[in-house]
């Protein structure tokens, strides 16, 4: 085997995705299993840099985690021509600037979403990144996850005949900050700073929904904020300018009509943080982070109207758990080893800053959606 390196500028790396899902669960796990084995006897070996504001935080990060490089001067990490790719994990508003840099200095783009405030600027950037030659790739998570995984499995098999419809459910509660500190950044409840729900959400659904049972044609979303003021980091009340639940309702390609709420101001009584449930002709299925399960249309039962009595039957005994048959990695560490076999391998990765683009488009048309109080048709992206 030879050892091949690619060499990651990773920014916004203090933070709670940066560090967890994508330094900790992503690079240094793919560094503790001996790098990506690449099939042709070459294995590669992802170097991070690290890239941040705060250079005492910067430090500590690193030496946590042995490593050695990390600056918080971007621009001269972007000039040094041993970094190949270019990673965004900052603050949504800090985005587009970085990866515009990163851009004209002709490194490789991974992102996380969304990619930018707007549809312009997001179409900008795709533009820009596709004209330049480089390799992008935004973070979509979601569809890496084990439950959505054998969802995919269900619909590639046949299983549900015609879909007619899927309902998500997505939410917790996020707490206000004053007597239980809050487990959600602060900036994620001011739209000033992009914040909003709808923002953060509205991209997972665009291309869960799209990848799995149709582009979304139409939407129709009620926003609320429901808790008005919370208290920061630094037990400061302030007010919440962005909307902390909202309820769509997209129409799909194909026909079929998916609803999905999202909110940070509701209370588990689920078996997992995010399920959908999808309804076809033949069957059903719940799918959540990891577990799926199904009910055939053979084994579907018959139950007739009567408040008059007690339940008579266990209705959620009546499904069939879908077993995992294959390993599931985190589903960010297996997009991360895609992308870096499109960008080493040149093999084929269509999760782009055009698709990231889409998200951008589906949150912004959500919002506009909301505030006008009427359906808006989606229209189709194709760069
Ligand atoms: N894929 C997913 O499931 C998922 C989940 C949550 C968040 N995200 C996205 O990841 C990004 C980061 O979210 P997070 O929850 O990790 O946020 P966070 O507040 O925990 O981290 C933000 C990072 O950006 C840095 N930063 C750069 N400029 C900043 C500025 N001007 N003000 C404050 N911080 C600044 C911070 O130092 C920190 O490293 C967001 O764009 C968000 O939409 C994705």
């Amino acid at each position: 085997m030879t050892r091949r390196t690619v060499r990651i500028a990773m920014n916004g790396v203090t933070g709670r995705m940066g560090h967890r899902q994508h330094l900790v669960r992503s690079i240094l796990a793919l560094r503790e299993q001996g790098g990506l084995d690449l099939g042709n006897g070459e294995t590669l070996w992802p170097e991070p840099v690290l890239v941040g504001r705060r250079e005492p935080a910067l430090r500590a990060l690193a030496e946590r985690h042995g490593l050695t490089e990390w600056s918080t001067d971007l621009d001269a990490v972007l000039a040094d021509g041993t970094v190949d790719v270019y990673f965004d994990a900052q603050v949504t508003p800090a985005r587009a600037d970085a990866i515009r840099r990163a851009v004209a200095a002709g490194k490789h783009v991974y992102t996380e979403k969304p990619t930018a405030g707007d549809l312009a600027e997001a179409l900008d950037l795709a533009r820009l990144a596709t004209g330049k030659g480089i390799k992008h790739g935004v973070v979509q998570d979601k569809l890496f996850l084990p439950g959505l995984r054998k969802l995919k499995r269900l619909i590639d098999g046949g299983f549900f005949g015609e879909v007619l419809s899927v309902r998500g459910e997505f939410g917790y509660w996020v707490f206000e900050g004053d007597w239980q500190e809050a487990q959600r950044p602060s900036w994620n409840y001011r739209a000033e700073d992009g914040g909003g729900i709808v923002v953060d959400m509205f991209p997972h659904w665009e291309y869960v929904l799209h990848e799995l049972f149709g582009r979304v044609t139409s939407v129709s979303a009620h926003v609320a904020t429901h808790v008005p003021r919370r208290w920061d980091e630094h037990g400061k009340p302030y007010e919440a300018t962005a909307e902390d639940a909202a309820y769509g309702v997209f129409e799909l390609e194909g026909g079929a009509v998916a609803q999905i709420n999202s909110s940070w101001t509701v209370r588990v009584h689920r078996d997992e943080l995010v399920e959908f449930q999808v309804d076809g002709t033949h069957g059903s299925a719940v799918a959540g982070l990891r577990g799926c399960r199904v009910q055939h249309r053979s084994a579907t039962p018959k139950p007739v109207w009567n408040p008059d009595i007690p339940v008579t039957e266990s209705f959620r005994d009546q499904w069939q758990e879908i077993p995992d048959n294959a390993d599931f990695d985190n589903g960010f560490k297996a997009q991360w080893e895609l992308f870096l076999r499109h960008v080493v391998l040149d093999e084929p990765y269509h999760w782009d800053l055009l698709a990231g683009a889409r998200g951008v488009q589906l949150a912004e048309l959500g919002l506009r959606s909301a505030a006008e109080g009427r359906r808006l048709e989606v229209p189709e992206l194709t760069g």
